[in-house]
């Protein structure tokens, strides 16, 4: 039997573990990192953003040239897409950066197990590694970050084929011509994005009375507009009853507001939501205690229940994003060196990579109501932005949100082409405490979009410049 002595080993080599795994090498921690995958970066590089990413770009630059190029006065003939190319650049995307982190991870002195790991006692974790003997690993700190599977609708259950999870919509090898998504998230929403705009009848059939959960209402509606403008069907508040197959084609059945409907599909995508993975990591039924939810309890230094496991990302509360999960490996490995690692809940921001896109961070309007906040909102929209209408497109719009008494923002709601991109600034500014005043005496070059960003600052007194109050 193979042993080894650690300080620290990590279980789970997502954005959360391998990031924490570099951190604890810089730290000098002896650091041991255990996942079964054959390529690190979990769930978010290899089958979750970045491929997703890839193909958003990819089946962007078809629509433009389809829809948008003509109105520059560009005009391209016999257009044609390659779908096994674009398929093999996303993959080629993912094999380059899962290749820069084992470079990494070997770069920085860190031990990488490829197996299964299960820890079987406090402080010990057994790995069973691939077509080699079984290892064990000694440390007195164990953490996991072993992320999340999606959620299984026991009315739609994934059957690898006809209904699917969003790692097989990332592969489809044709495109379907009627796709079921069921789930108005942001996994729901890109991958709609995605086949609608390479040609599929897409429609969406949501639980909820809007789309995208935890938007801002505004935003929420001003993207289903824009989706519906792109040829995206939307069943609101719906629920899913059965996923029947009629002649070997799926037909989704759903209650929706009393009546029933049913949607015709090749394929149906559930993205109903995703829970935490820790499935086998305990076998002696030994496992730290866990929430409803099945997420690890942990305290102020990420520890669980059992002295000596950590916990972070999916696995823990909050909301399931890499950067998150990354922020809370890097801070609590920290805490483990001894150093003050923290996380700013507040101000974490959340992105949905439609076309347009919507990104906040801090609170919406609706939030500041139910806790009863008194709050100013400014607003302001790329139609009056020289930068969006050079570009050939003005779809949304920027809403801050700042506390009527001190001016601090609170809150920022983007609809728009790169929202992704100009909510930083607005992270930076509430990290620091910034209000709204301040972002208003902020120069922005001209023309850009992020002038739309000041210009809603500038709103929330009254005095934006390009813009009349109504
Ligand atoms: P989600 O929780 O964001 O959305 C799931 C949606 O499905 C909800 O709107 C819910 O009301 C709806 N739903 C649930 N049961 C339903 C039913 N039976 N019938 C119809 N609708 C139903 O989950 P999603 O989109 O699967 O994403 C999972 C996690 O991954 C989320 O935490 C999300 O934030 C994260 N993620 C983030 C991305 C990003 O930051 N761009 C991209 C992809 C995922």
């Amino acid at each position: 039997m193979n042993e080894h002595s650690l300080d620290l080993v990590i279980i789970g080599g997502g954005p959360a573990g391998y990031i924490a795994a570099i951190r604890a090498a810089q730290l000098g921690l002896k650091t041991a990192l255990v996942d079964k995958r054959p390529s690190l970066g979990g769930t978010c590089l290899n089958i979750g953003c970045i491929p997703s990413k890839a193909l958003l770009t990819s089946s962007d630059h078809w629509h433009f040239i389809q829809h948008q190029a003509a109105s520059h006065g560009i005009h391209a003939d016999d257009l044609r897409f390659d779908l096994s190319a674009m398929l093999a650049r996303k993959d080629k995307v993912v094999r380059t950066l899962s290749g820069g982190v084992d470079l990494l991870i070997k770069k920085n002195g860190i031990a990488r197990y490829r197996g299964t790991a299960r820890v079987t006692a406090p402080g010990i974790v057994d790995v069973d590694v691939e077509n080699e003997q079984p290892v064990t690993l000694r440390a007195d700190r164990i953490l996991l970050a072993t992320g999340s599977v999606p959620v299984e609708l026991p009315q739609a259950p994934f059957n690898g084929g006809t209904i699917v999870s969003s790692t097989e919509a990332l592969s489809f090898t044709e495109v379907p011509r009627q796709l079921a998504v069921i789930g108005a998230g942001a996994i729901g929403l890109e991958m709609a994005s995605i086949w609608r705009r390479l040609g599929a009848e897409v429609t969406v059939i949501e639980f909820l009375p809007r789309i995208a959960p935890g938007c801002d209402a505004d935003i929420a509606i001003g993207l289903q507009r824009a989706l519906e403008k792109q040829g995206i069907r939307f069943h609101l508040e719906a629920s899913v009853t059965s996923v029947d197959s009629v002649d070997g084609r799926p037909v989704v059945r759903a209650d929706c507001k009393g009546q029933p409907i049913a949607v015709d599909a090749d394929r149906v995508l559930v993205a109903v939501g995703r829970r935490p993975y820790a499935d086998g990591l305990f076998p002696h039924d030994n496992s730290p205690e866990t929430d409803k939810r099945g997420r690890f309890i942990i305290d102020a230094h990420y520890q669980t229940t059992l002295a000596g496991i950590f916990a972070v990302g999916d696995l823990v509360q909050g909301p399931m994003l890499a950067h998150k999960a990354e922020e809370e490996g890097v801070a609590c490995v920290e805490r483990m060196a001894g150093k003050a690692g923290h996380v700013n809940y507040d101000v974490i921001p959340g992105i949905v990579y439609t076309n347009p896109e919507a990104a906040s961070v801090g609170i919406t309007e609706e939030q500041a109501g139910e806790l009863g906040m008194k709050i100013r909102t400014g607003r302001f929209p790329y139609a009056a932005n020289g930068r969006a209408l050079a570009g050939g497109d003005t779809t949304g719009f920027v809403k801050l949100i700042a506390c009527a008494a001190t001016d601090r923002l609170l809150g920022a709601h983007i609809l728009s082409p790169h929202a992704s991109e100009l909510i930083a600034e607005i992270v930076t500014l509430m990290e620091y405490r910034g209000s709204a005043e301040d972002l208003a005496r902020i120069i922005h070059g001209h023309p850009t979009l992020s002038e739309a960003t000041r210009e809603a600052a500038l709103a929330v007194d009254g005095r934006a410049i390009h813009i009349t109050r109504s």
